[in-house]
């Protein structure tokens, strides 16, 4: 018996339907040999169903294919940004440790370090990250106050409150030597929580370079201020040295050559009444009246170099008798006004005062160019003594650095021995006005 089967595929219609049937049919044969008799036997199965789900499934599977495409492409994806997210970390960490400023991460409350760089590791002296940041704030500051834990913590306040600060620091290394820093501290979040970012700068150099210019500065100032004290000494020195001279010439014209003077002219007298022969009366009248002549010069000499009014009637009768004087012999018209509240008890101001008068009448005198003057003395508010010469003339450029001469620098010398000050105001064409405001004793 010999048992033949095929298989086949087939197209059916079904015979009620007017519409041909979607779906595909098999015909399944069955080729059997019985007694010479070839029998075939059909076995029809509807396979529409089968044929429809393997379409399906065709299709799913190209949707699966083009899902995995995408997947992978989309793994791919993901690598590329990952290798470029750690090319980046990379890269920012080469940098925070590669930069020159020193960087550190700290706790908003403790101030425990959560990070530092290798810089900052390298300035405080420690040999790793894990041995500086296992201290705390205080163990890397000098501990005295004012660089303290507690005011570093109380600086994290401030930064937390919202003010960012820069400040300078004395930093300790780990062998214990100090040196200065400038901290920048500000408040960012890293990783979702709020630190405090720390930026130390070694700034020893420029303490170095500060100091030694402070130095420099402060020896500058020193050697100025012990030259101007020099100088004010020596223009003191010489005005006292003036007076004494004064005073000497003075007693030598009063005490000695006056005396003379007048014994010679007595002895004269004596001689024309003892003579009274014409020639040598004529002769000796003319030496007497020689004699008187000199007797007068020598007295105002005394005068002008001592004034005895200011010794005996003050200094306001004095400033009156100058003003005489200052016409009698230059022309100058000078008003005087003063008060005799002025009157200076010191002897010195009284001397003083009166010889800068003086010493400024002739200025104008000599330098601007007119009759008149004015000298004014009063008492301020302040019970200060102003003195006050001026004039309409000529003027002169008084800005302050412009030299002046002996006269005037003398004068304020003296005028800030006294504890007083000078003042001048002054232009070409605007006249002068010198004032001298000196503390009344
Ligand atoms: N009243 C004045 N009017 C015009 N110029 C003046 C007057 N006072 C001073 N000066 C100017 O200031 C300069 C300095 O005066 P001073 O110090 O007294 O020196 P000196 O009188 O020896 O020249 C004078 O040379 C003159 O040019
Ligand atoms: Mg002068």
């Amino acid at each position: 018996m010999r048992l033949d089967r095929a298989k086949a595929n087939a197209r059916l219609k079904k015979s009620d339907s007017s519409r041909a049937l979607s779906g595909h049919g098999a015909i399944e044969t069955e080729l059997r040999a019985s007694k010479k008799q070839l029998r075939t036997t059909s076995v029809i199965r509807d396979v529409a169903k089968r044929k429809q789900m393997e379409k399906s499934l065709r299709k799913s599977e190209h949707v699966h294919k083009a899902m995995a495409d995408s997947l992978s492409r989309a793994i791919a994806e993901k690598d590329r940004l990952l290798r470029e997210l750690r090319n980046r970390e990379q890269m920012y960490r080469e940098i925070y440790n590669a930069t020159s400023e020193t960087i550190a991460v700290e706790d908003t409350l403790t101030g425990s370090f959560v990070e530092v760089n290798e810089p900052m590791v390298r300035m405080y002296g420690y040999s790793s990250k894990e041995e500086l940041m296992a201290r705390s704030i205080g163990d890397l500051s000098e501990a005295i106050p004012p660089y303290t834990q507690e005011n570093a913590l109380r600086l994290h306040a401030l930064v937390m409150a919202g003010s960012p600060q820069v400040f300078e620091w004395m930093a300790k290394k780990k062998n214990g030597e100090l040196f200065n820093v400038e901290v920048s501290l500000s408040c960012s979040p890293i990783r979702g929580e709020n630190r405090i970012l720390a930026v130390v700068r070694d700034i020893t150099e420029r303490k170095r370079a500060e100091t030694a210019l402070r130095e420099a500065h402060d020896n500058l100032d020193r050697k100025v201020k012990e030259r101007t004290a020099s100088l004010r000494a020596l223009a003191t020195q010489l005005v006292q040295a003036e007076e004494n001279e004064r005073q000497r010439i003075a007693n030598i014209l009063h005490e000695d050559l006056q005396q003379m003077l007048t014994g010679t002219r007595l002895m004269l007298r004596d001689l024309r009444e003892r003579h009274p022969k014409e020639d040598a009366k004529h002769l000796v009248d003319r030496v007497m009246s020689t004699l008187e002549a000199a007797t007068q010069l020598t007295r105002s000499l005394c005068c002008d170099l001592r004034p005895p009014m200011l010794y005996e009637a003050g200094l306001v009768a004095a400033l009156k008798w100058l003003a005489d004087d200052m016409k009698k012999k230059f022309g100058l018209a000078v008003q005087v006004r003063a008060d005799e509240s002025c009157e200076p008890e010191s002897k010195e101001l009284r001397v003083f005062i009166f010889e800068a008068v003086r010493a400024l009448l002739l200025n104008v005198v000599k330098h601007a160019d007119v009759k008149r003057a004015q000298a004014t003395l009063s008492v301020t508010e302040g019970n200060r003594i102003h003195v006050q010469v001026k004039d309409r003339g000529k003027g002169f450029d008084a800005l302050p650095g412009t030299p002046s001469g002996f006269g005037l620098f003398s004068l304020r010398e003296r005028t800030e021995s006294f504890g007083g000050e000078l003042n001048i105001r002054s232009a070409p064409g605007k006249g002068t006005c010198v004032t001298l405001a000196l503390p009344k004793p």
